[in-house]
């Protein structure tokens, strides 16, 4: 995680001049520090390592911060014998003969539009036996401007989180236009082909890769909240040629930012790529005073020569340990009431759906949009968002008396809010028209019937964190929490900053936004939270740290889910991704359910309307989860075997991380000829027990090896040949060494 933001400068430093500086550097090797030198000395090749990848940076005899390389740890450090082009300059700043896209670019209080970053040191602390935190500060050459980059080097994950802080001694407000986290040249190839996530609300990360050429390419977002809408701020870079899974150079990239962000891919004249990334600078110019530090959100890189799939895994090690809140701990079964009731119940309605909750075997219920706002009722979207008191037509008794309820009937209670945001009918908005984010002299527009309440307003931070104080507080019954938010800005005014700093109100939101995030996880521990944004608006690491978890999709139909969480999982791991069951798309039920259980698996449905058999079978696949793939599912490490982008269908597989057990999943999603899957990532030489589990009850397994003991290294070579043909079919098998 990156310091945090705005955080104070130490004034010593910026009254030092570089070589005072460079010498005050040899001296200070405090606990943990274990490297500084002088610039121009041999060891100037400074390299951020994990146990497979290094980055190579070199400070050259101009001073200047040059890369050398980013690869294979064994591979190679070739050092130049002349300064490099300013083309590898590592963290090039504009206007100062940088030609091309920046990562700074900087207006000093004199008006001086060019910056000149120039090396002063670099120290390296052991944080843990895993963590290393490299430190590199840079000067301009003329100007009290500073830029540290630093660099956590995950060593067992292979991921280097980068970002950048930057502060200044000058006498006015320095003016950043540009302020990427990270300008990372990818290593030199014939080729490069960029994969991104796409999309739509309903139709979350679709996968396009495409061939890069010569300019410019940006992935980018600037809608400020619920912005990830379209696009996240995670992709893949092959070299050579198109990703593979298994093989072939690699680089993957997920900014830790749920704003606005820009990601920006140049080819060069020479044919090499830089990267860039971090928050978007559309319309947001920063004026940064000298007190502050502008601290940039953390970029994290994986790099793999064995494909895109390795890329994944490091991402997904990663996160279970340091990118999501306890993601080494198994996700309850939610039920939920959204696609069973909407915004249509009433208590009693409420306490019978526990019963049926518990009868499916749900650990959670989780109770959903429609249960606040009195003069303005939330019987729809359009009005009571605000307005966080229980409605009490409906809940006459209140949260408490749910979640007693609950518990009475064994299952914990959770409950929905969406604390940063409005209907223009509601109490709160009739009180403070001026708390939602608005141009003057613009007609407001609305997004489903609500405005996006102004963060960078202290009131307002209060009161959203009110919101949760009272709502999770004032109901220490509630164990679970689904933050939403489901508007985005088109109208990027605020009524609290003052003219000069409107182009700060995304990014102040932004920074609002983590803080209350952070104060709910400080305070309430045992509550688990689900990030949800009308979809997946906030799939990334900026916010999934507050999180157990995240809601890929509104759209529950299976045969599109397929492909969101085929998407997700380039850079999410299974446990994060929260896989509901739901009727939408009227596909057989056991087709449902094995691409529900390929996540965490979790229910929306009204119990009363389901047969008895479907009952059976829910209730089957919830204890079959809980009981064994669990246990490997969430933890274990992904190979997708079967693109669904390449045939008629899909096949997946996790496997435990002592690869004692696996499980696989094959998802047919167009009639097909059967052939063989081939394993991947089991033990060669381990005999496996193959069982295929979530059958109808009494129906016998149409597998060829059911029951049998195979080796890992015929499962992988041979493959097995799946039960299903036909369209909607599928099969959920598991494999035990033995
Ligand atoms: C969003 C969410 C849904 C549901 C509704 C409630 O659309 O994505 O899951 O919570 O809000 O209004």
């Amino acid at each position: 995680m990156t310091a945090s933001f705005l955080c104070n400068r130490r004034r010593l430093e910026g009254a030092l001049t570089l070589p005072a500086l460079i010498f005050l550097s040899s001296l200070a090797t405090g606990p943990g520090a274990e490297a500084g030198f002088t610039p121009g000395s041999t060891n100037a090749v400074i390299t951020i390592a994990t146990a497979h990848s290094a980055l190579n940076l070199w400070v050259a005899s101009d001073q200047r911060l040059y890369q050398l390389g980013y690869g294979a740890a064994d591979a190679p450090v070739v050092i130049p014998e002349k300064t490099p082009v300013r083309e590898l300059e590592f963290y090039p700043p504009a206007g100062n003969g940088f030609i091309l896209e920046p990562a700074l670019q900087a207006t000093h209080a004199d008006g001086n539009t060019s910056t000149d970053l120039i090396f002063v040191k670099q120290s390296e602390t052991v944080a843990d036996k895993n963590i290393r935190l490299t430190r590199i500060e840079l000067k301009d050459g003329f100007y009290p401007f500073f830029v540290t980059l630093c660099f956590k080097a995950y060593q067992q994950q292979d991921v280097i989180e980068q970002w950048a802080e930057i502060r200044h001694d000058e006498s006015r407000p320095v003016t950043l236009y540009r302020f990427a986290s990270t300008g990372l040249v990818v290593p030199k190839a014939d080729e490069y082909w960029l994969t991104q996530l796409h999309g739509d609300w309903a139709d979350e990360a679709q996968l396009v890769e495409e061939k890069l050429t010569s300019g410019i390419k940006v992935l980018d977002s600037k809608i400020g909240v619920r912005a990830l809408q379209f696009r996240t701020p995670s992709f893949l870079i092959a070299l050579d040629h198109q990703a593979e899974e298994e093989r072939g150079r690699v680089l993957g990239g997920s900014l830790e930012w749920s704003g606005s962000f820009q990601l920006a891919f140049e080819v060069d004249m020479k044919n090499r790529l830089r990267a860039l990334g971090g928050i978007n600078p559309f319309g947001s110019q920063y004026r940064l005073v000298p007190e502050k530090t502008f601290v940039t959100p953390g970029l994290l890189w994986s790099w793999s020569d064995q494909g895109k799939g390795q890329v994944s895994r490091n991402f997904h090690r990663w996160a279970r340990l340091y990118g999501m809140r306890d993601g080494d701990k198994p996700r309850p079964v939610l039920l939920n009431n959204w696609e069973a009731t909407g915004f249509n119940f009433n208590e009693a309605r409420i306490v019978a759906l526990f019963d049926g909750a518990r009868s499916l075997g749900a650990d959670t219920f989780l109770l959903d949009d429609g249960w606040f706002g009195n003069r303005h009722p939330r019987n729809d979207d359009k009005a009571g968002l605000g307005d966080w008191q229980v409605n009490t037509n409906k809940l006459p008794h209140g949260l408490s008396y749910l979640a007693e309820e609950a518990k009475k009937r064994g299952v914990d209670f959770g409950i929905w809010i969406e604390p940063e945001m409005v209907n223009p009918v509601s109490d709160l908005f009739e009180q403070h028209p001026d708390w939602a984010i608005g141009q003057p002299h613009r007609q407001p527009i609305l997004g489903r019937n609500q405005r996006v309440l102004d963060l960078s307003r202290p009131e307002v931070r209060e009161f959203s964190w009110k919101v949760i104080q009272d709502t999770l507080g004032g109901n220490p019954g509630i164990r679970y929490v689904k933050w939403d938010c489901n508007c985005y800005v088109t109208q990027p005014g605020s009524s609290w900053l003052g003219p000069e700093e409107q182009t700060h109100l995304l990014i102040d939101y932004q920074h609002s936004l983590y803080e209350i995030m952070g104060r709910m996880v400080t305070n309430y521990p045992h509550v688990m939270a689900m990030l949800c944004s009308g979809g997946a608006g906030r799939a990334d690491y900026g916010a999934l740290k507050y999180f157990h978890s995240f809601w890929p999709s509104d759209n529950t139909d299976p045969a599109r889910r397929v492909f969101i969480q085929w998407g997700f999982s380039h850079f999410f791991p299974a446990g994060a991704l929260a896989d509901h069951v739901t009727r939408m798309g009227h596909r057989p039920l056991k087709f449902t359910l094995d691409v529900a259980m390929s996540g965490a698996l979790g229910l929306d449905l009204d119990v009363s309307k389901l047969t008895t058999e479907e009952r059976k079978m829910i209730a089957h696949a919830v204890s079959l989860y809980k009981r064994d793939l669990r246990e490997v599912v969430p933890p274990g490490d992904l190979y997708r075997l079967e693109s669904p982008y390449h045939g008629p269908r899909a096949a997946l597989c996790f496997v435990a991380p002592d690869r004692s057990r696996a499980v696989l999943f094959i998802y047919q999603l167009k009639a097909g000829e059967g052939d063989a899957v081939k394993l991947a990532g089991l033990d060669p030489q381990k005999r496996y027990r193959v069982h295929e589990v979530n059958l109808p009850e009494g129906a016998p397994s149409q597998l060829a090896l059911e029951g049998k003991e195979i080796e890992g290294s015929v499962l992988m070579g041979d493959g097995l040949v799946p039960p299903v043909r036909s369209e909607y079919t599928s099969a959920a098998i598991e494999l035990r060494g033995e």
